[in-house]
Formats: C-alpha cells, sequence, structure tokens
C-alpha cells in the first residue's frame, strides 16, 4: 500500500495551503516529489510557497485563490478539480470561533459551515470520480479531535469538525478495494507557529509546551498514515485523551466540563 506515484500531469491538493498545517503538508509532499494546487485566500502567501517549493523540490506549482466559503467560487474549483488528474486531495482549510452560538455572528457562524464542512464535501466528490476510474488516489480530511464529542462554546466548529470525522471514517469503508485512500487527520491542539509571549492566546497559556505538536510532525505523520491508508491519525496526546473521551465518557457528563473549558478560551481570544 502506498501513494500514487507523482507524474508530471497529475496534482495534490492542499487546501489551507497559506499557513500553518496546510504549508507543512504541502512541503511534505512536495519534498515527496508531488506537483502541486495550493488553495486558499491569501494569494501572496500562496505565490511565495509555490516559488519556495518549486526552487526547493523542482516540482510544479499552481495557485488558486480561492474563498471556499463562497459556493459559487467552490463550484469553479470543484469543476477544475472534476478535470484534472487529481491524486491527492487534502481537505485542510478551516476555521474555529469560540463563545455561545448565539453571541457569535451568524454570517460568520454560516461561512465556517460552508468552509470546514459543505467544502470538504464538494471537492471531495469532484475528485472521486477520476480517483475511482484510474483506481488509485488519496484523500486526507483534516478534521479535528473537538469533532469526537459536544463542545458548548464551540458548537459549529466542533458540528463542522463532526461532520468531516464521520464522512471520512464512513467513505474509508466504502472505498475499501477500490485503490482510493482516505485518511482522517483528528488532531488535538497543534503549534503551528512560535507565539509572541505579549500576544499568547489562552490556549497557549494554559497548555504546557510538552503537550503541543507541530504543523511539521503532524503533516509527516498525516502522510505516512494516507500512505498506508490508515483510518485516522491522532498526533499529540490531547488529541488522544479527547478521542479515548469522546468514545467512552457519557456525553451528558462531558458537555459541562469541556464547555466551561471553552468558555475560558473564547473569552481569552475576545
Ligand atoms: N491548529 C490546531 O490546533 C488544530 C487542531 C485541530 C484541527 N485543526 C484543523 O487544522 C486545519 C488547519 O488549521 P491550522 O491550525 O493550520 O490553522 P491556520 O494556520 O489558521 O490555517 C487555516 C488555513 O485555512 C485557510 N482558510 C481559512 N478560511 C478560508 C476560506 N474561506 N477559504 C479558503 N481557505 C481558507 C487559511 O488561508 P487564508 O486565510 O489565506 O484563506 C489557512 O491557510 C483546520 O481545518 C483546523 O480546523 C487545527
Amino acid at each position: 500500500m502506498s501513494l500514487p506515484v507523482p507524474t508530471a500531469d497529475s496534482r495534490a491538493v492542499v487546501t489551507g495551503a497559506s499557513s500553518g498545517i496546510g504549508t507543512a503538508l504541502a512541503t511534505e509532499l512536495a519534498e515527496r516529489g508531488y506537483s502541486l494546487i495550493l488553495v486558499a485566500r491569501r494569494t501572496e502567501l500562496l505565490t511565495a510557497l509555490a516559488e519556495r517549493l518549486t526552487s526547493s523540490h523542482g516540482v510544479q506549482v499552481e495557485v488558486r485563490a480561492v474563498d471556499l466559503s463562497d459556493p459559487v467560487a467552490r463550484e469553479k474549483l470543484a469543476g477544475e478539480l472534476a478535470e484534472r488528474e487529481i491524486s491527492v486531495l487534502c481537505n485542510n482549510a478551516g476555521v474555529a470561533t469560540f463563545g455561545p452560538v448565539a453571541q457569535l455572528d451568524a454570517g460568520f457562524e454560516r461561512d465556517l459551515v460552508q468552509l470546514n464542512a459543505v467544502a470538504v464535501h464538494d471537492l471531495t466528490l469532484a475528485v472521486l470520480p477520476g480517483m475511482l476510474a484510474r483506481r488509485s488516489g488519496a484523500i486526507l480530511v483534516t478534521g479535528s479531535a473537538a469533532g469526537n464529542l459536544p463542545v458548548p462554546n464551540n458548537a459549529t466548529y466542533a458540528a463542522t469538525k463532526a461532520f468531516a470525522n464521520t464522512f471520512t471514517e464512513s467513505l474509508r469503508h466504502e472505498l475499501k478495494g477500490t485503490g482510493v485512500h482516505v485518511t482522517l487527520l483528528a488532531p488535538g491542539p497543534v503549534r503551528t507557529e512560535t507565539p509572541d509571549p505579549a500576544e499568547a492566546s489562552i490556549v497557549d497559556k494554559v497548555l504546557p509546551d510538552s503537550v503541543w505538536v507541530t504543523s511539521e510532525s503532524v503533516a509527516k505523520e498525516s502522510i505516512d498514515a494516507l500512505a498506508r491508508n490508515k483510518m485516522r491519525v491522532v498526533p499529540g496526546i490531547v488529541g488522544k485523551v479527547m478521542s479515548v473521551a469522546g468514545g467512552y465518557a457519557p456525553r451528558a457528563l462531558s458537555a459541562p466540563v469541556i464547555g466551561t473549558l471553552y468558555r475560558k478560551l473564547g473569552e481569552g481570544e475576545g
């Protein structure tokens, strides 16, 4: 079992490639010889990454500046991907909000659902027919440990990640024997940049350095897991604890405890 062999015409797509885990996934794939299509909104960051990856790894890198929460823009991208030879899709773009949903911006919450859940569905459905016809392909979805259980004060995010987690693990079983690999990345906290002590978030202050994992280690672990067609990769001790809690703790007990923690996170973000 391995990933599709990189070719001149095929492309690996990484959404949310302009920062954090997405940049690390794109870098990891380029190191393994994949030519890429990078997707996010911030063109200048994508272009700088594309130049860096082309010069260090000799791969072709295309940039698509797309707002994935916009159904029209997303449909155009999905249409292009359906026509191209996409060997690897990393559905990674996502954002989170903290606080009681009734107090959050309703428009932003709706956009968050479009980005974290509907875009994952749309782009997966766009590339699947081609992968099945070629009997070769690999799809990584960045869900979250937060998608395993109710998370008051992070409700829309947790619900979209529950969609991502369940969709991915269900799809994986449907695709057994087709040659298409599907893996869920469901991390706990990932340190995507070194926090400035003056601007550190409450999460940075509360969690000791030892429990954080880096984007680079997450990306390597994820692409290795995708090559082996593992069902789920859960980097980091906090993610593993949240996975166990989501599986075994009664929801009536876990919801208020987690809700209190996330209320504090929301106050820290505000
Ligand atoms: N870091 C963690 O602790 C953690 C834990 C569990 C799960 N995750 C998940 O990991 C994924 C990556 O997160 P990260 O930590 O690497 O955060 P990040 O650095 O903020 O990256 C988020 C990426 O999503 C892109 N994005 C945001 N809104 C978008 C939109 N409307 N259209 C297209 N792209 C958009 C951003 O690019 P632009 O702003 O340029 O559009 C950026 O490239 C997310 O799905 C997140 O939920 C992260």
